[in-house]
């Protein structure tokens, strides 16, 4: 049987979706240390890049059900001196029973799963950050109900987080405001496949009328640190602020993958204030990622 991949909210259909924030919502509320699915099972893990919340959510998840991880950083395989990722998805995964990856390239983790006999994970790619979007998903639903109908706004840089968010407008049925500055817009052949639910709009207090989530994320992302000076320029006029946040709906949530530059992408008053959600987000990387695995080892 040909294994599952999660490289992209694309890859599971909206069915599945639902059903495995569903799933996450349920293991959360009815923790039993008594149900390991994974017992003897192993999750290989490789970082190019660092990481607080996605590696420990992966560890702990899978030793929570009964398997364990390995943690495996590109500077001590073989991976880092050459050797080539077609050979290196074959040998680990004649091993291991699944694989998360966070790459900077995209394409390596594509590669790496046509080679792989067991299921891929994508723990972050400069492309796409779909694990993100799981926890995400799970919280809105836990704390507002169904986001299908409902007004999402991106503000800020249209990145891999940006991108997951268009492809969760398309399979979770939301509409997507996105402001950002015009030099740093998501791929055009992200949008085009969802641009019946994306709306560009040039001031965030705009994009955030009548939204029911507001979302932003770091102005440099992992890898463009050296551009920091200019995105700081870039993104003066894009941070999330209360003016932004009364834009919206009264009662809309505010997320944030995490780390957060507080008085760059958003206010203190924002993030550390009642519409803030970020914390239950954060924790939610692990009961989504555990139904996850679930989802794709146990089949
Ligand atoms: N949100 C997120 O992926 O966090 P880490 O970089 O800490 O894994
Ligand atoms: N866009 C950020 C997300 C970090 C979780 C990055 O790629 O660094």
């Amino acid at each position: 049987m040909q294994p599952r991949h999660f490289i992209s909210l694309l890859d599971l259909s909206s069915r599945e979706l639902r059903d495995l924030i569903h799933r996450a919502i349920e293991l959360k509320n009815n923790r039993d240390p008594d149900f390991q699915p994974l017992k003897g099972k192993v999750l290989a893990m490789v970082f190019e890049k660092s990481s607080t919340r996605t590696r420990i959510s992966f560890e702990a998840g899978m030793v929570q059900f009964g398997g364990s991880a390995i943690f495996l950083s590109p500077r001590d395989t073989q991976l880092g001196r050459g050797e080539p990722v077609e050979d290196s998805a074959k040998v680990i995964s004649s091993m291991v029973d699944c694989i998360m990856l966070r790459t900077h390239a995209h394409e390596m983790v594509t590669t790496f799963a046509k080679h792989s006999r067991v299921p891929v994970i994508n723990g972050l790619t400069d492309l796409l950050h779909p694990c993100q979007l799981l926890a995400d998903m799970q919280t809105y639903f836990e704390h507002r109900g169904d986001i299908q109908g409902k007004t999402v706004t991106w503000i800020g840089d249209g990145n891999n987080m940006c991108h997951s968010y268009i492809n969760a407008a398309r399979q979770f049925d939301f509409k997507l405001n996105i402001a950002c500055p015009v030099d740093y817009r998501p791929l055009q052949s992200i949008v085009d496949p969802a641009a019946d639910r994306v709306a560009f709009f040039n001031s965030p207090e705009q994009a955030a009328r009548n939204a029911d989530l507001i979302v932003t994320d770091v102005w440099a992302s992992m890898g463009q640190e050296d551009e920091q000076k200019k995105r700081e320029f870039a993104f003066r006029d894009f941070q999330v602020t209360t003016q932004v946040m009364q834009a919206a709906h009264p009662d809309a949530l505010f997320m944030h993958c995490l780390p957060a530059h507080r008085g760059e992408e958003v206010a203190a008053a924002v993030i550390d204030g009642p519409q803030s959600v970020v914390f239950p987000e954060a924790e939610n990387r692990l009961h989504a990622q555990k139904a996850l695995l679930e989802f794709l080892i146990c089949r």
